[in-house]
């Protein structure tokens, strides 16, 4: 499907041009502003994920691809409800999982049943609901392993404080957090609690630890919680925790959709997949830093499509303010150096791919206090060169087979990038020429390539950072067919 294809396509599934206009709260010359630039914002394709749901269906934002929710049969989420006073929207969120044909099997803490009773989730599910840890019945026909099993993927919505604890300390003193603990699905976790709650230190540290470790949190949203309070802590939206496990789930749902993914979908699967995104920032004292404008845009769709062909991927970034892509492993950093060192940890992965805008130089000295502006002098900042992150990895002894870089050149690209590729023992390097302003090139959503590898030196068109993902996780899955193929033969 072309874009044109695509964006009538979404008019007519949300009702017609005026229809779709109105959701996304513009008029008709925007509208067709999108067409002519091939592009719909990202906030405005959120948007129309968010409210997808309400028109039997599910929406990619970042590919605007759409699911049908009979897609979801036989998929299986193991919802999590626990104690706080969001246990009721649990309620509404089974009732429209239900609508999209998951199937859902519930667990419910001691303490969530003092906020909803298990008569109610049982039929709005249409299963039993678990509980009891020491039942002989229930470990008999289900048991605490095979609940935890049978999970695509489990959903703890809501998410108390207690329990995000438990879960960051390795509990496991009751049926809800022992199936945590033995369960090898995703673990999506929508916090809501009091504003207070959400942002004490023992919360964030829990939630970070826990997100260090792959679980995935959606939400919580700012506003008024179910506590009567205002900040930070509120249950999010139904519709965007639905359209964001769809995605979760959508490596096992495509496999059933004829869509243009298919042809590469299993074919990184067992492959490992290292990429590093975003910008590096270098201190230069506790509040000022040396920085560039990348975005990490296009690192993150890598990743997304890497993970969508059924690669294991690791993703080592740098600050950005993007969501990160389901499936994906993300370690993230803040210099060069942690970079280096968290690539190090990984670098035993089949193919790496080098696209953070790592920063070049870095102050030699990090003062520990803020530097204080005097009207006199002007503070001398020492630069010195970071880590060659690309070189390192294409010298290491456990180099992966395919190592790939980015390069952003201003002028002589293919010549500045054939050169970079064999200085830093590259297999490809996707150069990126940079002859608009650097703030349209850095934070834009599309991208142009010059891909150079020893053999091919090709031109891919200015397209989106997701089609240009699409097409290097293509050439990905290419390569590693054809080294599966030599080294069967
Ligand atoms: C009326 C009431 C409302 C509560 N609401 C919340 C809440 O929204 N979020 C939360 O984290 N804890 C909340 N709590 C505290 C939890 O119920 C308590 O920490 C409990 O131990 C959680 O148990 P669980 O994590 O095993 O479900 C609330 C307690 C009461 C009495």
């Amino acid at each position: 499907m072309d874009y044109h294809d695509t964006l009538d396509f979404l008019i007519d599934v949300f009702g017609g041009a005026e229809k779709l206009q109105k959701l996304l709260g513009v008029g008709p010359s925007a509208l067709s502003n999108y067409r002519t630039r091939k592009h719909l914002p990202l906030i405005q394709a959120r948007k129309l994920s968010k409210i997808a749901p309400q028109f039997g269906f599910n929406l990619d934002p970042h590919n605007l691809k759409i699911s049908f929710k009979n897609e979801n049969q036989n998929l299986e989420i193991l919802l999590i409800i626990t104690g706080g006073i969001a246990a009721y929207k649990a309620l509404e969120l089974i009732r429209r999982l239900k609508d999209f044909d998951f199937s859902i099997t519930s667990v419910m803490t001691e303490s969530a049943k003092k906020f909803i009773t298990p008569l109610s989730v049982t039929a709005l599910s249409g299963n039993k609901v678990y509980s009891e840890m020491f039942d002989f019945t229930e470990e008999q026909e289900m048991g605490h392993i095979q609940l935890a099993r049978k999970a695509d993927l489990i959903l703890v919505a809501p998410a108390t404080a207690n329990f995000i604890g438990k879960l960051a300390n390795g509990l496991a003193d009751d049926l809800a957090s022992t199936i945590c603990l033995v369960t090898n699905a995703p673990i999506y976790i929508a916090p809501a609690m009091n504003p207070q709650m959400w942002s004490n230190i023992a919360t964030k540290d829990n939630c970070a630890t826990l997100l260090s470790r792959g679980f995935r949190f959606l939400g919580p949203d700012d506003g008024n919680t179910a506590c009567g309070e205002i900040g930070s802590g509120r249950f999010a939206e139904t519709g965007y925790i639905i359209s964001e496990i769809q995605m979760a789930l959508q490596k096992k749902v495509n496999k059933k959709v004829n869509n243009n993914n298919l042809e590469h979908l299993k074919l990184l699967d067992g492959i490992q997949i290292l990429i590093t995104a975003g910008p590096t920032f270098e201190p230069i004292d506790p509040v000022r830093f040396v920085g560039n404008r990348s975005s990490g845009k296009q690192g993150y769709a890598i990743a997304a499509s890497c993970a969508a062909a059924g690669a294991s991927v690791c993703l080592i970034s740098g600050p950005v303010n993007l969501e990160t892509p389901g499936g994906v492993r993300l370690i993230q950093v803040e210099t060069a150096d942690q970079m280096k060192e968290a690539c190090e940890k990984e670098i035993n992965a089949d193919c790496v791919i080098c696209a953070a805008a790592v920063s070049d130089w870095k102050p030699i000295k990090v003062a520990n206090k803020k530097i204080k502006k005097t009207p006199e002098t002007n503070p001398k900042i020492s630069l010195t060169k970071t880590p060659d992150i690309l070189s390192f990895i294409g010298h290491h002894p456990s180099r992966p087979k395919l190592v790939i870089g980015f390069a952003a050149e201003t002028d002589n690209l293919e010549t500045n990038a054939k050169n970079k590729r064999k200085i830093k023992n590259a297999d490809w390097i996707l150069a990126n020429p940079i002859f608009q302003s650097s703030a349209s090139v850095f934070n834009s959503d599309s991208n142009e390539i010059f891909f150079i590898s020893d053999k091919e030196s090709l031109y891919w068109e200015a397209k989106s950072k997701i089609s240009i993902a699409n097409k290097l996780t293509s050439k990905i899955c290419e390569y590693f067919s054809c080294f599966q193929q030599k080294e069967v033969t």
